[in-house]
């Protein structure tokens, strides 16, 4: 081997071992074996000596070469090795160390009793369904057959949107109820359906119990045969469930919803005694829910044929169960965002309801 040669490897050697990281050696490796590199260019000068040393040159360079890269690939996988302790070092827990204190948020109580009758509703086969705050006026009313002179669509009834839509159509509005979700989940989805629809609603009326926006659960099944028993065992399961009383009484009385024919309200058994509020069978009796099998001409309205499709829906207000359930007196204060309600009346966020690792705290 030449001298410049021996030379040429001694520099390599000294350079590549003190290369520091993976970036480092990446440059000695273009610079020494790239295309542009210190031994490439020599190869390239090969064509231009005389045969006799040609061959014993060649032979000498591609040695450099392999020499060179075999550098390269031991310093690499020294760096690796020390990168991969310094990790080991840098990650280390100490398992020893006092559990951090848990966050101090809390789920809200909306929020739970969404999670709530998301499982019970999930047990029972039922999926999510959502639609948007800002509705159109035929979604939120006619294709429920809501008809054009009823109280609800008074504008002190109402939030309208100051004209938005096409010229002509008429002005959108905030949701008043969450049942334009079944409009427009009977005309995306084939039936069999069955759905709930937990959200956000919208009503002009403001005072202890009122609130202009407060949320509400719509249900829907659409099948071939689903009749009156079927909502009937549907809500019952609910409510025992929801509520936890096993043996909780429901009443289905006589109603009207434009929507469902025949219309019904349910009242959950109940005692006042003592100006305190029990659930249970006590012989008294309070409202919470509107229900009804789906009226034809709606079945009709999402282009479905009532002579082969028939089913039930049922809405109900939120805030409304999770003041029964959870003792929360004042409807006002879900809204004001005051942390130390939120910290009495929350719930932990690792305590996700479900109805086999029970469904609250
Ligand atoms: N949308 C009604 C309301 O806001 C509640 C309701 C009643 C929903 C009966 C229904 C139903 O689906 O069948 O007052």
């Amino acid at each position: 081997m030449t001298d410049d040669i021996a030379a040429l490897i001694a520099d390599a050697r000294s350079r590549i071992e003190a290369a520091a990281d993976g970036a480092a050696l990446e440059a000695l490796r273009v610079e020494w074996l790239g295309k542009k590199g210190r031994i490439t260019e020599l190869m390239k000068t090969l064509g231009a000596i005389p045969a006799d040393e040609r061959k014993a040159r060649g032979a000498a360079l591609n040695v450099a070469k392999d020499e060179v890269a075999g550098l390269l690939a031991a310093r690499g996988a020294v760096l690796a090795e020390s990168e991969l302790d310094a990790r080991l070092a840098r990650e280390r827990i100490d398992v020893t160390l006092p559990p951090r204190p848990l966050p101090d948020g809390r789920v809200h109580p909306i929020s739970q009793t969404i999670d709530e009758l998301t499982a019970i509703f999930g047990e029972m086969g039922f999926s999510v369904a959502e639609g948007p705050d800002i509705e159109d006026d035929w979604y939120n009313f006619t294709a429920l057959n809501i008809p054009a002179e009823h109280p609800s669509r008074q504008m002190m009834d109402t939030f309208y949107l100051r004209s938005a839509g096409e010229a002509g159509a008429p002005p959108k509005v905030l949701r008043t109820h969450t049942s334009p979700v079944q409009i427009r989940t009977m005309m995306s989805v084939k039936p069999p359906i069955r759905v709930i629809i937990p959200g956000r609603t919208y009503r002009s009326d403001h005072d202890a119990t009122h609130s202009p926006n407060f949320h509400q659960v719509e249900g829907l099944v659409i099948d071939k045969a689903i009749h009156m028993g079927h909502l009937k065992g549907c809500l019952q399961e609910f409510c025992r469930a929801y509520f936890e009383v096993a043996d909780l009484p429901l009443r289905f009385r006589p109603s009207h919803f434009p929507f469902t024919e025949p219309s019904a309200e349910v009242d959950i058994g109940c005692s006042r005694a003592g100006g305190e509020l029990k659930l249970g069978n006590h012989g008294d009796w309070l409202e919470i829910l509107g229900c009804g099998m789906v009226h034809p001409k709606v079945i009709a309205n999402c282009g479905l044929d009532p002579e082969e499709w028939q089913g039930f829906a049922f809405g109900m207000g939120i805030e409304r169960i999770t003041m029964l359930k959870y003792g929360i007196p004042d409807l006002r204060t879900f809204y004001e965002a005051d942390l130390r309600w939120l910290r009495h009346y929350g719930f932990m966020p690792l305590d996700v309801p479900s109805m086999t690792g029970g469904l609250a705290r």
